[in-house]
């Protein structure tokens, strides 16, 4: 038989419900690409409304969605600010240059916070000799400061700076909503603190594939032109699109439960010899460990875990990722604390 691993490399591992699947078999579909897929404009009506926006498009990818967002707001040669771990700058494989143009400017946030003086001088006065700055990104959550969540009032500062400059801003909310079931805030009020957002349904959510771009009306029917020379204009996507219907109802208050394990996870690892916790908070499902061990580095104990029928994600010399989701139970935690206990004692 083959083994079972507690995957905590990430949450895009997981996979559709029971009732995704069902949803998917009763689909109505239509061709999106024309226009006349039902179940994608409900999709897309559900995630307008909750975020308080004109409209939103189903696209095949997060990387797609951000990428797309970029391409819309900007005209080749704008200039983007974005924090400098960020995963469309820094993990998407250079897209914002190659699909958007941009000229990119990156600022090293705290805790996945531009700090709002920098951001501010970042802002281009109007000159004909400096590029124009076009677009502000942010991301909810921040994944490489460990899953941290960008307060509210942060957002709204933001807004009104770039507000004030003419400057549109793009939130990439992969997992966004990991932050709000913490937050309770209205993902309204979060959609009006900034011009466009992205969330993804194939993270916690469960779905198999896709994510939503959220915007204003026109913004919308631009990036829908984007999305077209993208590739991304799909056909009867109503079938994944159903998934997203369900991921509402079903998923998303799971996401509460990842976090806690996720805090539980670090609690636990707190205090072992040769580990330590790479981040200050832990807001949400993303666990960045530190191996500070004499004899082991972030690969090896890699795979000393697999070993133990445990995968984590060694990202460089020293950093070891993990993620909760909901493919990982409470047994799968202790046994992957247990190991880590043992892998650091027998070295
Ligand atoms: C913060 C963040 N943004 C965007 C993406 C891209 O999403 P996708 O894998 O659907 O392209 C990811 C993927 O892991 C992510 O973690």
């Amino acid at each position: 038989m083959a083994q079972r691993y507690a995957d905590f490399r990430s949450d895009t591992v997981t996979k559709p419900t029971q009732r995704m699947l069902e949803a998917m078999l009763s689909a109505s579909v239509g061709d999106d690409a024309l226009g006349d897929d039902p179940t994608v404009q409900k999709l897309e009506r559900r995630f307008s409304d909750l975020f308080g926006k004109e409209g939103a498009l189903f696209m095949p990818s997060g990387t797609m969605a951000n990428q797309c967002a970029v391409a819309t707001h900007i005209v080749p040669g704008e200039e983007v600010i974005i924090e400098s771990s960020a995963h469309s700058f820094a993990y998407e494989g250079g897209g914002l240059a190659r699909i958007g143009g941009a000229h990119v400017r990156t600022i090293e946030g705290e805790n996945g916070r531009l700090p709002l003086g920098q951001l501010a001088g970042a802002i281009r006065p109007v000159s004909v000799h400096m590029p124009r700055t076009g677009l502000i990104c942010l991301e909810q959550t921040h994944l490489f400061s460990g899953g941290t969540i960008l307060p509210l009032d942060y957002l709204r500062e933001v807004s009104s700076l770039a507000r004030h400059h003419g400057v549109p801003v793009h939130i990439d909310g992969a997992r966004l909503f990991n932050a709000q079931v913490e937050t309770g805030v209205d993902p309204a009020d979060y959609g009006r603190t900034c011009d466009s957002l992205m969330v993804s349904l194939s993270k916690g959510l469960s779905c198999p594939i896709g994510s939503l771009l959220i915007g204003g009306g026109s913004f919308i029917e631009r990036a829908r032109r984007v999305r077209k020379w993208m590739g991304g204009a799909m056909r009867q996507s109503g079938y994944l699109a159903a998934c997203g219907l369900v991921a509402l109802d079903e998923t998303l208050p799971l996401l509460a439960q990842d976090n806690a394990r996720c805090r539980r996870l670090g609690g636990q690892v707190l205090g072992m010899d040769g580990l330590r916790l790479a981040q200050d908070t832990i807001d949400t499902n993303i666990l960045f460990l530190e191996v500070t061990h004499a004899d082991l580095d972030a690969p090896m104990v890699e795979s000393a875990l697999r070993d133990e029928g445990v995968l984590a994600l060694a990202l460089g010399d020293r950093l070891l990722r993990f993620v909760t989701h909901r493919h990982v139970s409470d047994a799968d935690l202790d046994h992957a604390v247990a190991a880590l206990a043992r892998i650091v004692a027998k070295n």
